[in-house]
């Protein structure tokens, strides 16, 4: 069983061999994080409490620091960790970005584990990347996850047609590529491209129903057996239940979920201006189904 202080590598190790999905919420707004974790320890559901640049930069996370005081303010750690999302070296608009300087903060500011996020570069430049912040957040024994494939849906450009880049495989993880990428880099989890996709961000589509994604689970045991580590699901709102329950018993341990909280947040508030209130029972509704959809209602006990 859990307690607050087993290690959360040790955790999502667990959750790999046994089968058993950890979500990552991520928190566009200060408010969502108290619905957020008095929903895991009311259903005893083990998850990540994350947050992304852009939950900072273009919703109402305020800062990487407000949601650390926060999260550390109202959770009990016996049900979630606190995890820094999305660090890109090159961001969803092609800027080059100050990885080293946010992964160092994030470190500082004890969160329990980081993404660097290198899949916008060449194969060799991603491998160089993430071994340094592998090296640098393991010297605080902190696991990293990484990138390797392409997640579309944070640009700000159109996605082209879902079923056209399903269907293409266009983006997805190559699982050659991935067996060499976690050797050289000892990255401990790897988020991966197989059919997922992220819900707008920015325009009238951040606001809209995200495309039902399916996965291909086919090549999702390609990568699975090749690489031997927890494998992450990115973009994990709207996806088909039946594809996600199949992926987690092939090696998908973590799935991140943005939009579909994010929205019942929104929704709520643009019913309700000021009711924050309202809003906050509106993202517990959201979490609690979303536990029960992917079977993970009671999952503290079985980790
Ligand atoms: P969604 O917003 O599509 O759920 O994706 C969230 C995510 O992957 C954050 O890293």
């Amino acid at each position: 069983m859990i307690t607050e202080k087993t290690p959360i590598g040790e955790i999502m190790k667990r959750a790999y061999e046994n089968g058993i999905l950890i979500p990552a919420f991520n928190v566009a707004y200060l408010p969502m994080i108290k619905p957020i974790v008095d929903t895991l320890k009311r259903m005893h559901t083990f998850a990540l409490v994350e947050v992304a640049r852009p939950d900072v930069e273009r919703f109402g996370a305020k800062s990487f620091q407000s949601v650390a005081e926060e999260y550390h303010k109202l959770a009990d750690r016996n049900f979630s960790r606190l995890h820094l999302d999305h660090v890109p070296v090159i961001d969803e608009e092609g800027k080059r970005v100050d990885w080293k300087s946010l992964i160092k903060m994030g470190l500082d500011l004890e969160y329990d584990s980081v993404m660097i996020d290198g899949s916008r570069l060449p194969l060799e430049e991603n491998i160089a990347v993430t071994r340094e912040v592998v090296e640098l957040a393991h010297r605080f024994g902190r696991p990293v996850e990484a990138e390797l494939g392409a997640v579309f849906g944070h640009e700000s450009g159109p996605l082209p047609p879902y079923e056209e880049l399903f269907r293409s495989g266009k983006g997805f993880t190559d699982p050659q590529e991935a067996e060499r990428f976690v050797k050289e880099t000892k990255v401990d989890w790897l988020s991966i491209a197989i059919g997922n996709v992220h819900g707008a961000i920015s325009g009238v589509a951040k606001d809209k129903k995200k495309v039902s994604a399916r996965l291909n689970i086919k090549h999702l045991k390609r990568i699975s057996q090749k690489v031997g580590i927890p494998l992450v699901l990115h973009g994990g709102s709207g996806i088909k239940r039946e594809y996600v329950l199949e992926a987690i018993k092939n090696g998908i341990s973590k799935m991140n979920i943005g939009t579909s909280i994010r929205q019942a947040y929104e929704r709520s508030l643009s019913e309700k201006p000021d009711d924050i209130e309202r809003a906050q029972e509106n993202v517990a509704l959201e979490v609690e189904r979303l536990i029960k959809e992917y079977e993970v209602e009671g999952s503290w006990e079985r980790l």
